[in-house]
């Protein structure tokens, strides 16, 4: 099985990009490949970063926490709304406490609006994030439109196009990252 983690990155009161990160959490573990471990930043209720977790004498132990669960995974998808044309700040503070956990891991976007482009704009930006934190981001991305239309509050899908994509995301993201950890084994790269 791959441990894949799910960041999602909102922390507004009436969030509706949970949608979206509860949606890509069924489709991963649908696959039969997959553990999930799903970060919710809204739980842990982080300051703005100050010091690096690899510079910090004492950390909070929810950064710690999260680290761990960074380090672990075989793969991360991060889940973000679209603010202002970009990701949320909140997914960009907890990104930036951490350094080698992102190391070399494969990375998928999942980005979600109100409106009718689906976070596009944001999702650019974050994949340009990845490249700048050492991470592989997998070309492909999930981009979820009018979330209270595309999505239940369950995250099950409205339509058959949102079905569709949600699978082939998945099944897309396994390979990616079934890829990348396998060569990782036979090479003993972490
Ligand atoms: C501060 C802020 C900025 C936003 N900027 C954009 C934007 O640039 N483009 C867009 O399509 N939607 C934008 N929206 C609307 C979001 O797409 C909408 O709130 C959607 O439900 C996803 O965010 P949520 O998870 O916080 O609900 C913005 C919302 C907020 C709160």
């Amino acid at each position: 099985m791959l441990k894949i983690t799910i960041l999602y990155g909102a922390i507004r009161t009436g969030r509706l990009s949970i949608r979206a990160a509860r949606a890509i959490e069924t489709a991963l573990k649908a696959t039969g490949k997959a553990e999930v471990t799903f970060i919710d930043i809204k739980d842990y209720n982080l300051p703005v970063m100050q010091l690096r977790l690899k510079e910090d004498p004492a950390p909070l132990k929810e950064v710690v926490l999260i680290g761990e669960m960074l380090e672990n995974a075989d793969g991360i998808v991060f889940v973000t709304p679209e603010y202002n044309n970009s990701y949320s700040g909140a997914l960009k503070n907890t990104i930036d406490y951490y350094t080698k956990e992102w190391y070399h891991k494969p990375m998928g976007v999942v980005c979600g609006s109100s409106g009718k482009q689906g976070g596009i704009n944001a999702s650019n930006l974050l994949q340009l994030l990845i490249l700048a934190i050492n991470g592989y981001a997998m070309p492909t991305k999930l981009l979820v439109p009018e979330l209270d239309k595309s999505l239940d509050e369950n995250g099950v899908p409205l339509n058959e196009f949102m079905a569709k994509n949600l699978t082939k995301f998945a099944d897309e993201f396994i390979w990616f990252t079934e890829a990348i950890a396998n060569q990782k084994k036979a090479t003993s790269k972490r």
